[in-house]
């Protein structure tokens, strides 16, 4: 495995809604061949320095990727939740951050199919938009189902690839459907050909037991998240034990984070 390590422009860095934030960096030409579901790791500071922490990177998918006049262009969709995701929200524009990537194995899609599905729990949102734009630009129908816990968790509507049939579900009914992403996946299930998601652990293990409860057998893909100190197999903090795997222990960040959701929920 070769691993790239660059220093990379801010070109911009906006509050998008809720706790959501979107940062756009100037970067290599290596991230031409990135595809949707990989991510890379990137060195934050302490936001809020009342102690000194080492450098350590955090998990960040690749939301997209645009060419402004031959530089390539690549965006992170964040949640600030703690302090170096506070330190990302203060970068302004030219300032410099260090990136690895691009990182592990991003979704499959079978584009021999007709009817993508794709599920995103509340930030886990990030690697579906630019999935879906990739499935649009190949004339695939494809549906968007956003879950959170009320409207403000919610992707703008307006900022979404057209063609995408968007269902917006919240818990509290605040925006769209009034619920669980569940219900959407169920109803949703027999006209998809195949599916993918990208949410907390429960909101998968949930979706895979609606898959089997119906005896499906169309794939559903999941980009599974767990917290990474390295993010290219070193420290095994990213461990997990799927239920049918052959190898007992398998590592998020190199064996996935796309695992089939069969092969990781049983
Ligand atoms: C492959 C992968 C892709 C990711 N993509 C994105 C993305 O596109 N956008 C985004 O906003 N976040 C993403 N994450 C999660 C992101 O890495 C964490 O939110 C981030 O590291 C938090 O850093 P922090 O220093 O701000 O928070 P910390 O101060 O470290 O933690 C703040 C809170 O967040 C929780 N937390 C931290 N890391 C994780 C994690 N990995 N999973 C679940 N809870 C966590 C902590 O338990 C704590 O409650 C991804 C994670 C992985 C593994
Ligand atoms: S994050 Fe270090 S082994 Fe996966």
């Amino acid at each position: 495995m070769t691993l790239h390590s660059e220093t990379a422009h801010v070109i911009e860095n906006i509050h998008l809604y809720g706790l959501t934030h979107l940062m756009w960096l100037e970067v290599s030409d290596l991230y031409e061949s990135a595809s949707p579901g990989q991510f890379l790791m990137i060195t934050c500071d302490d936001a809020e320095r009342s102690f000194s922490e080492p450098s350590l990177g955090r998990a960040m998918s690749i939301f997209g990727i645009r060419t402004d006049g031959g530089t390539q262009e690549i965006g992170i969709l964040y949640d600030v939740v703690g302090r170096g995701t506070r330190w990302m929200s203060q970068q302004e524009e030219n300032a410099e951050v260090r990136i690895l990537g691009p990182l592990g194995k991003g979704f499959a899609p079978n584009f021999n199919l007709r009817n993508m599905l794709l599920i995103g729990g509340g930030i886990g949102i990030a690697p579906l938009i630019w999935l879906a734009d990739r499935l649009v630009d190949r004339d695939l129908g494809v549906t968007l189902v956003h879950g959170a816990s009320d409207a403000d968790k919610i992707f703008p509507i307006s900022l979404l690839p057209s063609d995408v049939e968007f269902v917006a579900v919240t818990e509290d009914g605040s925006l769209g459907e009034k619920g669980l992403v569940t219900a959407p996946f169920e109803r949703l299930l027999d006209w998809s050909d195949q599916s993918f998601a990208c949410g907390p652990d429960p909101m998968l293990q949930a979706l895979n037991d609606v898959r089997k409860q119906y005896l499906v057998d169309k794939e559903l893909q999941v980009l599974m998240e767990a917290r990474m100190a390295c993010g290219f197999g070193v420290c095994y903090s990213c461990a997990v034990f799927p239920r049918k795997g052959k190898k007992g222990v398998e590592l998020i960040c190199t064996d996935g984070p796309m695992f089939d959701s069969s092969h990781v929920f049983g």
